[in-house]
């Protein structure tokens, strides 16, 4: 089981950071490429799991309308500009008040439990317009699902996280979104032997 306490812990940590995402400039820009075209298509953009934003706030221009959504306050402070929104709250507890075109997951799967992933794919689908787009992006392990607990060398201090396995996680979509078109990053940007990278787009046009 992944432990939740040491999860808090550490993005409270992070928010302290300017930036809270350790994975590099490199993928950052990566993603950017990749969403940013469905981002200027969006009238309204939602955020689950925004920490500060680093990639939702690059993509919309200033007429799109962006909420960010995290159980960690001080996040708020980076969503500043009149477009932006911010609402603090866990997202097994937030109750989507609009629809949206487009909706973000990015970099939160491994921290959620099984039951809380499958809740909040369900908040996503109802985050969407008929036509909205949702993206789920996570690592996944390279095998069998696993849950990591203990000390991270790599970025020194305690960590907890839980790899889905891709095909379970893809059924698991399935069942909330009629269309899963699977994006695999390249090899590169996938630093450790047993996950990889992997953006699922989600909708539910025919
Ligand atoms: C890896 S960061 C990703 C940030 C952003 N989505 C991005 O791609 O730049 C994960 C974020 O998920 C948030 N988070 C994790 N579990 C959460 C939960 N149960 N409810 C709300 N936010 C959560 C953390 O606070 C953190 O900001």
């Amino acid at each position: 089981m992944i432990d939740k306490e040491i999860i808090k812990k550490f993005w409270t940590e992070k928010s302290k950071e300017k930036s809270n995402r350790w994975s590099g400039n490199t993928i950052l820009e990566y993603e950017r490429n990749l969403l940013a075209p469905y981002a200027k298509r969006a009238n309204k953009v939602i955020d689950l799991g925004c920490g500060h934003g680093e990639l939702s706030r690059s993509i919309v221009d200033r007429h799109t309308y962006l909420l960010g959504v995290d159980y960690i306050p001080d996040y708020a402070n980076s969503f500043d500009k009149p477009n932006q929104s911010f609402v603090c709250s866990s997202l097994t507890d937030y109750k989507p008040f609009n629809v949206f075109d487009l909706a973000l997951l990015l970099g939160v799967v491994t921290y959620l439990d099984l039951e809380e992933e499958n809740s909040i794919y369900c908040l996503l689908s109802k985050c969407i317009s008929t036509t909205g787009l949702v993206v789920v992006k996570n690592q996944c392990s390279n095998e069998k699902e696993f849950v990591f607990n203990g000390y991270s060398k790599f970025l020194k201090t305690s960590y907890s996280a839980r790899y889905p396995e891709y095909d379970t996680q893809i059924n698991r979509l399935s069942y909330w979104f009629n269309n899963i078109n699977a994006v695999k990053y390249p090899e590169e940007f996938n630093t450790w032997k047993n996950t990889f990278h992997v953006a699922f787009f989600c909708s539910n046009k025919s």
